[in-house]
């Protein structure tokens, strides 16, 4: 495995790859690994021929009230999971090579960044588009892996990729869960046991929301209202949001037909966690 902190070297190691016809699979992350992002060097490492892992914490996808300071990072850790997944390259860029002075230039995908996440975190999807724009520049990978947890960061990902003819295929992979329901985050870290207790809830409600569904629900509104209800009886410090949205655009549906994402936003003492199934009537 090797690990590389330069993007030209990364860039010309991805180019003499290309060269010889090897596939390369390439999984972004921001470090502090859990199983949410093995399962995805596992599904590279099974497609590809070379698996390319960066980690590299984006300071432009974090607001300036947000929690890129306090981000949990652990290199050494990282990078010992990587070298047991059989990892190829490891790219652990700075932030001086990713934004050196005069940087300028950003991703902005319209639509499908303004709802949800886009609309409680101003300018975090112009983030996540602008390094992953770069990194795939500077990786150049055939396929790239993104998590369901993100679901409109991975819409918004294959949306770039489409309009900017960029030739990747996007892969997005299931929600991986703790054994109790928590979806995987590197930011369950900073629950305390008490928070992420109450946090259960959130895969709870999303499945009161299948089940209700399933059983004929088309209104959205009443299923809001029911997950609100259950989320609330939790003590979250703030509900961000909970939406019924079309998995085409994310705009909020009227009635429930066809597929829908349910979508919830909570914070947890100072801890904003996020959650979403996919259903189909
Ligand atoms: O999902 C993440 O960890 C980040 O948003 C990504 C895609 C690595 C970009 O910084």
């Amino acid at each position: 495995m090797r690990v590389i902190n330069s993007a030209d070297r990364m860039s010309s190691l991805a180019e003499s790859v290309r060269k010889k016809g090897k596939k390369i699979g390439f999984v972004p992350t921001m470090g502090y690994l859990h199983e949410g992002h093995l399962s995805l060097v596992r599904r590279a490492r099974k497609d590809a021929d070379i698996v390319a892992v960066s980690i590299y914490v984006n300071p432009t996808q974090f607001g300036p009230k947000e929690d890129f300071k306090r981000y949990p990072r652990d290199l050494k850790r990282d990078l010992s999971l990587c070298r047991r997944e059989n990892v190829d390259f490891v790219f652990v860029p700075s932030s001086e090579q990713i934004y050196p002075e005069g940087f300028s230039t950003y991703v902005n995908v319209e639509g499908l960044s303004e709802s949800l996440c886009g609309a409680k975190r101003p300018g975090h999807f112009k983030g996540v588009a602008t390094i992953v724009n770069k990194l795939f520049c500077i990786v150049k990978p055939d396929i790239a892996y993104f998590g369901q947890k993100d679901a409109q960061q991975a819409m918004i990902i294959k949306r770039m990729v489409l309009d900017l003819d960029m030739n990747i295929k996007v892969k997005v992979l299931p929600i991986v869960r703790e054994p109790d329901g928590l979806a995987m985050s590197s930011r369950n870290k900073y629950l305390s046991l008490d928070e992420r207790k109450r946090a259960l809830v959130l895969f709870r409600s999303l499945q009161k929301a299948g089940d209700m569904i399933k059983s004929g629900e088309s209104n959205p509104r009443i299923i809001v209202n029911k997950m609100r209800d259950l989320i609330k009886k939790q003590r979250p410090t703030k509900i961000d949001y909970i939406s019924l949205v079309d998995t085409k655009e994310l705009k909020p549906v009227k009635k429930i037909k066809g597929e829908v994402l349910v979508a919830v936003a909570v914070y947890f003492g100072r801890t904003r966690l996020i959650d979403n199934i996919k259903l189909k009537v």
